[in-house]
């Protein structure tokens, strides 16, 4: 079946084809077609593709990176979390978070960037999406830090994906609550910091996964992988 989100324009609102187009119908789509064009070419002759580095990003944004406080979840050795703080710490941001659950990778991460980058301050910050009790710690934890009055960039990158069927403590399917709504109550609960920013980022790292399908909010606690577990 074709996904919808793949659906040709015209497809996807049969409505618009019902009358004749009006001056009006026609001037909606020529707005949106060529805001559809704008996008396109943009992306077209943009220089960066999926064949630029980090390294070149952080090189050419440098500027913008130093002195920021950036805060990223999910940092453990050699995934995506890890090596985004150790490439953007090259241009001296001022303040690194490392937010994860396990201490120890924490810590090797943190290493890592000190040792290449021994100015750069780094804090770690212990934090379990998986648990709104260890979420609202965490949050707790960081805004009664003084030396980080604010975070410029919040980067949502902690996640796991294709897990066996599993509930939070909180009683939430697990991918769901540790992706969605683990990340969703941290950032909200760290709000204040990030509007103390002059120009805040919150950043959600995803997955094309998304375009496979939408949440179903009749069963967001993914009822059939309950019943497989259920049957094991
Ligand atoms: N790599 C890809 O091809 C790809 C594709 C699409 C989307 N993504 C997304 O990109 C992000 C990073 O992916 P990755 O490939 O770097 O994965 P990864 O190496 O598995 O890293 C995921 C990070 O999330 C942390 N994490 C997991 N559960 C957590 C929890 N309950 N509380 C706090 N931290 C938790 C992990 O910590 P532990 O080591 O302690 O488990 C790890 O540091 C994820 O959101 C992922 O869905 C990746």
């Amino acid at each position: 079946m074709e996904s919808k989100e793949y659906l040709p324009f015209e497809k996807k609102s049969p409505e618009r084809n019902r009358h004749p187009p009006s001056s009006i119908d026609v001037a909606e789509s020529d707005i949106e077609n060529s805001c559809v064009n704008r996008q396109f070419e943009s992306i077209m002759t943009s220089k960066w593709g999926a064949d630029t580095t980090g390294a070149e990003l952080v090189k050419e944004f440098a500027a913008e990176i130093k002195g920021k406080a950036i805060l990223v979840t999910g940092v453990t050795p050699g995934g995506l979390g890890a090596i985004f703080a150790e490439t953007i710490a090259k241009a001296q941001p001022s303040t690194i978070v490392l937010a994860g659950r396990n201490k120890d990778k924490i810590k090797a991460t943190t290493d890592a960037i000190q040792s290449a980058n021994p100015d750069v301050k780094v804090k770690v910050l212990e934090l379990d999406l998986g648990s709104f009790s260890a979420v609202r710690r965490a949050a707790e934890t960081i805004n009664s830090w003084d030396d980080v009055p604010h975070i410029d960039v919040l980067v949502n990158n902690a996640g796991i994906m294709a897990v066996d069927f599993g509930l939070t403590e909180d009683g939430f399917e697990r991918q769901f609550g540790t992706n969605h709504l683990g990340p969703f109550l941290f950032t909200n609960l760290i709000m204040g910091k990030i509007r103390a920013s002059d120009m805040p980022r919150i950043i959600v790292v995803s997955s094309d996964g998304h375009r496979l399908g939408v949440i179903r909010w009749t069963d967001y606690n993914y009822g059939v992988g309950s019943a497989r577990a259920n049957q094991r």
